[in-house]
């Protein structure tokens, strides 16, 4: 028997098992995006070099997930549950004065990441 039989044999044989645990069960769904996870690789990349430990431009640092939340100079940066009202995604979207960053563009993954992350209420 060659391997490709072997393995062939061995996955028709997988088959009734995985099909008896029901349709929808195999697979989980996707957890809620989380800060630790999803959102802090973004800020680290393209946002931490100004709202960080060296500076923090706008009184705003972006490198815990505690001063995120508790926003810059002028107060919250962004609403969680509300990604439309989220001075924060209005920025990075450059919709709101002065864009984020103020001179790259953020890409549409990591703004889509951040949008699913505020909406699904912004946990840590
Ligand atoms: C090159 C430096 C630089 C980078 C990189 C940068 N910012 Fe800023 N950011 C600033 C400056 C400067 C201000 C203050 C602007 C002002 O007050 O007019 C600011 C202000 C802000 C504010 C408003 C703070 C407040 O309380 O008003 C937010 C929100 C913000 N930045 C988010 C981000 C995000 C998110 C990123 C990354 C995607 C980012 N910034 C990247 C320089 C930067």
């Amino acid at each position: 028997m060659t391997t490709a039989v072997a393995l062939a044999v061995a996955l028709a044989g997988a088959v009734p098992a995985a099909a008896a645990v029901g349709p929808g069960v195999a697979r989980a769904p996707a957890p809620p995006p989380s800060f630790a996870r999803d959102v802090a690789p973004i800020l680290d990349h393209w946002c931490v070099s100004c709202h960080g430990e060296k500076e923090d431009q706008g009184g705003l640092r972006l490198d815990s997930y505690e001063a995120a939340l508790k926003g810059g100079d002028d107060g919250p940066v962004l609403v969680p549950g509300q990604p439309q009202n989220s001075q924060l995604v209005a920025q990075v979207e450059r919709r709101f004065r002065p864009p984020m960053p103020p001179k790259k563009r953020l890409p549409r993954d990591p703004i889509a990441t951040i949008r699913a992350w505020i909406a699904a209420g912004a946990s840590p």
